[in-house]
């Protein structure tokens, strides 16, 4: 039986990521500047034409999710002066967190990346322990949920759809508790 404050706060995120796809959706049906520029052309075919299968295939594969994850929701992370300092002191470079995360939201959107433990080009093999990974950051719970949203607006500002949207960030908040004040 899920706790009731888990249930809380999963609905109070559902409901922030419907307000900010809802955002997203209408910036992408004006057309305007910024719309689904960063996302590599597979996702952005996928996120303007629908399309089936897995949220993975429609945001581009590994491919597709390392570009948005380069292009859009690192930059935007940094951007925020209360999640940017949580990255001043890195264990592993920038490239591996990114490689090690695409393939960790690839597997669990659908795709065929390796969960955990694919050994990277320059030898980093990423890591299955998120208490591990994130140990002695003290990420307090609101700035995971800031982390989450921020994702989500990047994810609304690319066109991608709602209903996929609120999958990415339901993958992301299944880890939170590995994640949180470590
Ligand atoms: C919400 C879900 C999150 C997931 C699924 C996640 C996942 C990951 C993954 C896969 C890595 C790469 C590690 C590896 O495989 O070797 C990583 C690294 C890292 N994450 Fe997260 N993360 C999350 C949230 C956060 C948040 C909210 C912050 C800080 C605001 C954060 C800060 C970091 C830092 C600083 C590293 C690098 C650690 C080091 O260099 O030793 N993460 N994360």
């Amino acid at each position: 039986m899920e706790p009731v404050q888990a249930r809380k706060t999963r609905l109070a995120l559902t409901s922030l990521f419907l307000a900010t796809a809802a955002v997203g959706l209408s910036l992408s049906g004006c057309g305007g500047p910024g719309d689904e520029r960063d996302l590599a052309p597979a996702a952005r075919s996928a996120a303007q034409h629908g399309g089936n299968g897995t949220v993975s295939a429609r945001l581009g594969g590994f491919d597709g999710i390392l570009a948005f994850l380069e292009n859009s929701v690192v930059p935007a992370e940094l951007a925020d002066p209360e999640i940017a300092p949580f990255f001043t002191r890195l264990t592993e470079t920038p490239g591996d967190i990114e490689n090690c995360l695409a393939m960790l939201l690839d597997h669990d959107l659908g795709g065929d990346s390796r969960h955990f433990g694919a050994v990277l080009a320059d030898g980093h093999q990423c890591r299955s322990s998120m208490s591990n990974i994130h140990r002695g950051l003290n990420i307090p719970d609101r700035i995971v949920t800031k982390f989450i949203v921020i994702a989500g607006q990047q994810a609304a500002l690319a066109g991608v759809a709602a209903a996929d949207i609120q999958e990415i960030a339901d993958v992301l908040d299944r880890y939170r508790g590995g994640v949180r004040n470590k």
